[in-house]
């Protein structure tokens, strides 16, 4: 199992690859890696020659200075994790040194105003930092297919966004939700949940599955006023944000139209711990 830290190392790695027509599946994380980042892994490996997966917490995603220090950081148990997969993929760990430089700059992004809905009018600059951070890794990796969960869906479509206007030619791949059996989606922030949080923190998704459910007969205004009724009632967790929204623009709506596809998303706090997820409705 190769731990490249440094950017000269994994150049030349990617290099030998392209030299030897490999094709190369990247999986980029910031590591604490869980089954839905090892489903992403596995498909990759089915699909690719070389498989890279990034391991690095990028600062200039986090808008809060508290969830950066305390993001977990658990490389040699990824290490380990990623060896079961498959002892040739290639773990890129790198400082923020070996990215970003001396200076650790963002691009102010334009991504059609996909960057001002939901998690980014909850978390300004965030996609700033995911889209700089991505470029950098593209650019150093040259993918020509990379993984994403669904779990992030605006990411998924930021990411897309990106590739277009950095004019890119890797192909972005969204694999969808990894859940516990509880319907709880898999995040490496769950590690941080107390006891009493794991056991509330399941509502979240039985309240998506329930406005799925119900979304062909009420109407959205009913359904936004049932979940946050439900949160008021539930002492553990705080919902930020619930929103249906169309996929193509992902601004959120308050009377469905015909022949469009929606999803709704949904932040929760459980004390300090952020938790996002979504859901296809039609
Ligand atoms: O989804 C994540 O874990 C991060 O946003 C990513 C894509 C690895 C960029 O830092």
């Amino acid at each position: 199992m190769r731990v490249l830290k440094k950017r000269l190392d994994i150049l030349s790695d990617v290099a030998n690859s392209k030299n030897n027509n490999k094709t190369i599946g990247f999986v980029p994380t910031m590591g604490a890696l869980h089954k839905g980042h090892l489903a992403l892994v596995e498909r990759a490996l089915k699909e690719n020659d070389t498989v890279i997966v990034s391991v690095f917490v990028n600062p200039t995603q986090f808008n809060n200075a508290e969830d950066l220090v305390n993001y977990p950081r658990t490389l040699d148990t990824d290490v380990e994790l990623l060896s079961k997969l498959s002892e040739e993929i290639i773990i890129f760990a790198p400082t923020p040194k070996e990215v970003y430089g001396d200076q650790m700059s963002t691009v102010n992004y334009n991504f059609n105003g996909l960057e001002n809905q939901m998690e980014g009018k909850f978390r300004p600059g965030h996609f700033d930092g995911v889209g700089t951070v991505l470029k950098h890794f593209f650019e150093i990796v040259s993918p020509n297919k990379a993984y994403f969960g669904e779990k992030d869906f605006q990411q998924l479509q930021i990411v897309k966004k990106l590739v277009t206007i950095e004019k890119l030619s890797v192909q972005i791949i969204g694999c969808p939700i990894y859940r516990e059996d509880t319907g709880l989606a898999l995040s490496s922030r769950n590690k941080r949940l107390t006891t009493q949080q794991l056991e509330a923190a399941p509502l979240i998704y039985a309240i998506l599955k329930e406005v799925q459910d119900n979304f062909g007969t009420k109407s959205v205004t009913t359904l936004t006023k049932w979940v946050s009724e439900q949160f008021e009632k539930n002492d553990t967790l705080e919902l930020e944000y619930f929103e249906i929204a169309k996929i193509s623009d992902l601004k959120s709506i308050k009377r469905k139209q015909k022949n469009m596809k929606y999803r709704a998303f949904i932040a929760v706090f459980a004390g300090k711990i952020r938790l996002i997820d979504n859901i296809a409705l039609n």
